[in-house]
């Protein structure tokens, strides 16, 4: 599967078989963690097997079922949360890639603060993994016009871009970042006002370097 179908195929699951993840699929999202590690000041953590936390009432939106597994975003309190939206997302897509299921959740870092015990790190969200009831369902999205600036026609590659972002996952879909391509080729991201936009910024932008071999510049 190439990297734009890979994006496609992915949604939010929220409802998990009631199954433990192969232990081929555990190793191999341990090595992509310890691999995001290497960044200075990233802290991601993997829970295997540890129902609880979604057991008690966390304060989200969705509904969750059979939550045993996820990840803790976490990183040093100052970090740049797109940075962690950027790593995340690689994270995501390439559970998404093993046929592992997820959804980012936000709240969950309000809920339980002693999940990153270390003082100067912080909980930034979490992403549930598991093997989904079904793959998810597409969602209503904003138009390519609503998200991007500068001179049309744009190129394809821009366009390819702009598509793979408004396939990201973005806190409540409020899909709050614009694109912009400027003069000089370059490629601008930035956001509007909104829960969590930073970090989707990060997400998105993700889809957008993904797609197009990062001709972005470096998060
Ligand atoms: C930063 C972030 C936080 C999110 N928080 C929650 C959450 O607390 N509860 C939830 O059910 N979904 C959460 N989501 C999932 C979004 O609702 C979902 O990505 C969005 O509706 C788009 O749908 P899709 O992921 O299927 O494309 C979050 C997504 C992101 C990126």
């Amino acid at each position: 599967m190439d990297d734009f179908a890979l994006i496609k195929s992915r949604h939010s699951v929220r409802i998990y078989k009631d199954r433990p993840l192969k232990e081929a699929h555990k190793k191999a999202l341990e090595e992509k963690v310890e691999d995001l590690n290497q960044r200075e000041g990233v802290h991601f953590r993997l829970v295997w097997e540890e129902p609880k936390l979604f057991k008690q009432r966390v304060p989200s939106y969705g509904q969750f079922k059979n939550v045993h597994n996820y990840l803790l975003v976490a990183g040093d309190k100052d970090m740049d949360p797109m940075v962690l939206g950027y790593l995340g997302e690689d994270f995501l897509l390439y559970a998404q890639s093993l046929g592992v299921n997820s959804c980012w959740v936000g709240m969950a870092r309000f809920f339980n603060k002693n999940l990153v015990q270390e003082k100067e790190q912080k909980l930034f969200a979490v992403i549930t993994l598991g093997y989904g009831i079904n793959g998810g369902n597409p969602r209503p999205s904003k138009s390519l016009d609503q998200v991007t600036q500068g001179k049309k026609p744009y190129p394809d590659w821009f366009i390819k871009g702009v598509e793979a972002s408004l396939l990201a996952p973005t806190a409540r879909n409020q899909q709050k970042f614009v694109i912009t391509l400027k003069d000089d080729g370059q490629v601008d991201f930035h956001h509007k006002r909104g829960f969590f936009a930073r970090l989707d910024l990060g997400i998105v932008k993700y889809h957008f370097d993904l797609v197009t071999k990062s001709k972005g510049d470096e998060v």
